[in-house]
């Protein structure tokens, strides 16, 4: 009974949702959550039908100073090459990615100085003079002055990633970062005019319920443009490497709840929860994903960003690893853009 009143609340008057009532959506049974997934599905297509949204990302360097305990490409981790792509490689791929009609490219890096302020805005300059698409960016925490600089260049949204709304948990993954900063840093950018991404994973060791629903609350309360949802992968080369993963159907929960609290929002099938699961993807994509952000990172750098393992795609080119999304779209009956 709780449960549907719950899902009939959240979805019909999401500003209203309770932390319990996202506690009571999160701890459905395995039965109950088919028909989360259903009310998430159908809001998502209200609102967008068929259209899926696709973001090609181009992962430019996997150098990163952060610690963060449960990421392979942790400063600390000696063990993969690190690589930074030149500017001419990034723009070429961005080429690349506009000439197959996709409209968006998100350029992620490590968080690192490993690109000047100079190089980022050249950078920038020239994708929006060689192509017309929009451009994402994934760098982590920049300072305000910066951002407003990469903004006039052409960037017109941001991904950052709050990772967990939890402060002591945060504190204690990431060490030497702070989630205010993080969070102060979504207020900027937002007061900058870019549209804002942010999201976090899921199954994270000493991860509880009541964290989750506050992560999805905080999605709400920033108003986010798009949220991605991951599930924690554990990495080898980590001190992280003997817990356990998180569940997928937790995660898809946390993505079909998130979708009936941001109706409209841009929520990507995540590449984690796409490795993750069998069909992970179709299934993210059933519960109210409704973008996919397909890998164009050239593929001698594809392997060498290694977060978690197991992450598929890894060695397929952009061309096959598009052609691979397209057949997708298409047996889904699904249209991109
Ligand atoms: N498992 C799943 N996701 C991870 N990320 C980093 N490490 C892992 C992991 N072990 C995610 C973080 C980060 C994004 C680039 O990858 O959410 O923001």
């Amino acid at each position: 009974m709780r449960f549907k009143f719950s899902l009939e609340k959240v979805s019909k008057y999401p500003l209203e949702a309770t932390l319990e009532d996202i506690l009571t959506l999160l701890s459905c049974s395995k039965k109950e959550s088919y028909f989360l997934f259903k009310k998430a599905d159908a809001l998502r297509k209200e609102h967008w039908d068929k259209k899926i949204f696709i973001r090609g990302i181009i992962e430019i360097s996997n150098i990163c100073q952060n610690h963060c305990l449960y990421c392979g490409l942790r400063e600390k981790n000696k063990n993969i090459k690190r690589y930074k792509m030149n500017l001419e490689e990034i723009i070429k791929a961005s080429q690349d990615i506009f000439n197959k009609g996709i409209k968006t490219v998100v350029l992620q890096s490590g968080e690192s100085q490993a690109y000047s302020r100079d190089e980022i805005i050249f950078l920038l300059e020239q994708i929006k003079k060689k192509t017309k698409l929009s451009i994402t960016l994934s760098l982590g925490v920049k300072s305000y002055e910066d951002l407003e600089l990469f903004k006039r260049a052409g960037a017109s949204r941001y991904l950052l990633k709050h990772e967990t709304s939890d402060k002591t948990l945060f504190s204690k993954l990431c060490p030497f970062k702070n989630l205010e900063q993080r969070l102060d840093c979504l207020k900027q950018l937002k007061n900058l005019g870019y549209k804002i991404g942010s999201g976090m994973m899921v199954g994270l060791p000493s991860q509880t319920d009541s964290i989750l629903a506050k992560d999805i609350l905080l999605l709400q309360k920033m108003q986010v443009f798009m949220a991605g949802i991951g599930v924690f992968i554990p990495h080898e080369a980590t001190p992280l490497a003997k817990y356990k993963a998180g569940s997928f159907l937790k995660s898809l929960k946390v993505l079909a709840i998130t979708r009936l609290i941001l109706p409209k929002a841009y929520l990507p099938a995540t590449t984690a929860m796409a490795s993750i699961a069998p069909y992970g993807l179709i299934w993210a994509l059933k519960s109210g994903a409704n973008a996919i952000m397909p890998n164009m990172t050239p593929l001698e750098y594809r392997s060498l960003y290694s977060i978690y393992p197991g992450k598929i795609g890894v060695f397929l080119n952009p061309e096959d690893n598009w052609q691979r999304i397209k057949n997708l779209i298409l047996a889904l009956d699904y249209t991109w853009n």
